[in-house]
């Protein structure tokens, strides 16, 4: 049986052919044209790759996001992006998480040289662990070379993990700030460590299974092998039926829920909004939840 690597050149169909049915691929590629990591989602999702914020595109990225942030099937569930998104909000974050991501993306970089050199054996030395998810970028490949290599693609959403904000205590509360200072300062890779998970897709991709996907996707090929998340929690706007059920799909259960923690947003016309929070609870069952995904 071949042991699991930690990276795999980017031909997804011998990837898969060369490590399945035996073992569940644990992958970040590589795409060796353009040089960038990536998840990838597994079938029928096989066209949605999942990339880091790309330096070179931060027009492209402000614009789609722009067009998708302000939609109503979007922005009306979201608690976090301004209303209305304008494109200086979205250069300011897109350059933010650039830059909060270097140091991680650097040093995946010479893990994969490393790896080349070392003839692509699987490397089984202890991986690094990182503070951050450096994949945020849901996209729908065009086109692959003949090795499987993404060469075109379009941003269709985001998903992203930060550490917890814990909702449940009062805003500009003593309670809070105490909580919040003692987790930020646990280190890296720390077994207390809360991780909150947030996401969007553009409404022309809804409701194809993606996200349930990806969410699963990062969790497993990224947050459990790279950051050693234990704990992680999410929450959605009571209404949002399709959230709920990627929570759920995941293995969340509910833990807690706000009425009326959301205030009103005056251009959203949308009034107080209620939230419930979700817990997740592993892996093992996520991923037949997800099996069972349209
Ligand atoms: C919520 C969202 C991310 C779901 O992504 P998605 O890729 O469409 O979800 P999936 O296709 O994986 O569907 C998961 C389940 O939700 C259901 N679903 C999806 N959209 C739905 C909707 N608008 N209403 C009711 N159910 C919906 C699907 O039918 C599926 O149900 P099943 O498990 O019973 O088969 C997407 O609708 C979205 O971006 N919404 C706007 C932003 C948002 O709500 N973000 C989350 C904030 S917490």
């Amino acid at each position: 049986m071949l042991p699991p690597t930690l990276f795999q050149y980017s031909n997804i169909d011998s990837t898969l052919k060369a490590i399945a049915p035996f073992v569940v691929p644990m992958a970040v590629h590589y795409n060796p044209i353009t040089k960038e990591p990536y998840l990838q989602l597994p079938a029928p999702c096989a066209n949605i790759i999942i990339t880091p914020y790309r330096e070179h595109q931060i027009k492209e990225t402000v614009h789609v996001m722009t067009g998708i942030l302000n939609d109503p099937r979007v922005y009306s569930w979201l608690q976090g992006p301004p209303f209305p998104f304008l494109p200086e909000h979205g250069e300011s974050w897109v350059e933010m998480k650039i830059q909060e991501n270097k140091a991680v993306l650097s040093a995946l970089q010479k893990e994969f040289e490393a790896n080349i050199e070392q003839d692509n054996a699987p490397c089984q030395d202890e991986k690094e662990i990182f503070d951050k998810c450096p994949f945020l970028c849901i996209r729908e490949v065009g086109e692959r070379d003949s090795c499987g290599a993404p060469v075109q693609d379009t941003l269709i959403g985001e998903i992203a993990l930060i550490r917890y904000q814990f909702y449940e205590l009062r805003r500009n509360s003593w309670e809070l700030a105490l909580v919040q200072a003692h987790h930020n300062q646990l280190p890296v890779g720390h077994d207390d460590l809360i991780w909150s998970l947030g996401y969007y897709l553009s409404p022309t991709h809804h409701g194809k299974g993606i996200m349930s996907r990806a969410v699963q996707t990062v969790l497993r090929d990224w947050a459990l092998p790279r950051m050693n998340l234990k704990h992680l929690r999410g929450s959605w706007v009571v209404g949002n039926e399709g959230s709920r059920r990627v929570f759920e799909r995941n293995n969340f259960e509910e833990v807690g829920s706000f009425k009326d923690w959301l205030p009103e947003t005056p251009k959203k016309n949308l009034g107080k909004m209620s939230i419930v929070i979700m817990e997740w609870r592993g892996l093992e069952s996520a991923a037949s939840g997800v099996a069972r995904a349209p």
